[in-house]
């Protein structure tokens, strides 16, 4: 009936939710997920965002970056990641050249949300991505916008480092940010760019911005699940494996998301300057 599912849309963590743990410092926990068992036991331990990461391409795949991956290979995983999700928002990547118009962006998101049942999209953005942005937040696509370090440009940056660490290329990052907010994106990442560019893109918005190598003032953090079990042939120095230690793979998601509440992660020595 009607109240059955109005129940079920309330319980699912929402953009509302989100906003509040920022305004109130509660941490923010995210991590990917690929497949429905693995989303099952980070929904369980508590995670607020599950990231159906398009570094699938690399993890699951086998490849060496995510540009190969197709909108087709993640609806697939965003559909079987939603089968293991209750309460956790489902978040999608757009992969690489399937955002290039705002009319791309409008049927790539129609794919992950409505084939997919992703709740929101994420796309790797600066000044070019503004209209997109616009046009999918006009037509109630929830958008996340991933800054800094940009995978899906690997080939054109030459290879990954840490972004944003001169004075110009800072301050393109925060500019990028603020415009967009201002279009309408409702939540940043911001990856491997210096922990005070980060603090300051942070004070910037008013929306939630997660970090992954991005220093300990943002509002959450994420990972690629498989560094945090310790499986990736070569982690990033900002990850960490939260296997060590524990009994179980639920153990582990459990420590992860402890350590972000108690902002005990990440360390300085997951930072850069
Ligand atoms: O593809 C991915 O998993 C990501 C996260 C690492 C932020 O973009």
């Amino acid at each position: 009936g009607v109240s059955m599912s109005t129940q079920t849309a309330t319980q699912r963590i929402s953009l509302t939710d989100l906003r509040r743990m920022r305004a109130e410092g509660e941490r923010i926990a995210c991590l990917t997920a690929y497949d429905a068992s693995l989303a099952a036991v980070l929904d369980g331990a508590g995670v607020e965002i599950v990231l159906v990461g398009d570094s699938l391409g690399m993890v699951v795949q086998g490849h060496d970056t995510t540009v190969p991956v197709t909108v087709d290979d993640m609806v697939y995983h965003t559909r079987a990641v939603v089968r293991g999700c209750r309460r956790a928002m489902i978040m999608a990547d757009m992969p690489f050249l399937s955002y290039t118009t705002p009319a791309q962006a409008l049927d790539t998101a129609a794919r992950l949300m409505q084939e997919g049942g992703a709740q929101a999209v994420k796309l790797e953005g600066d000044a070019v991505q503004v209209e997109i942005v616009d046009t999918l937040a006009a037509h109630g696509v929830p958008v996340c916008a991933h800054l800094g370090l940009r995978p899906q440009s690997v080939h054109k940056l030459g290879g990954y480092r840490v972004q944003g660490r001169d004075s110009h290329d800072a301050q393109a990052i925060l500019c990028d940010a603020r415009a967009l907010e201002e279009a309408g994106a409702d939540l940043l990442i911001v990856e491997c760019i210096p922990t005070l560019l980060a603090a300051e893109i942070r004070g910037a918005v008013s929306i939630p911005v997660i970090g992954i190598g991005a220093g300990t003032r943002c509002d959450g953090q994420v990972l690629v699940l498989q560094d945090v079990l310790g499986i990736s042939p070569r982690a990033p120095r900002f990850a960490k494996n939260f296997l060590e230690g524990q009994v179980s793979i639920q153990a582990a998601v459990r420590a992860f998301v402890e350590a972000v509440k108690a902002d005990t992660f990440p360390g300085p020595e997951h930072g850069f300057e």
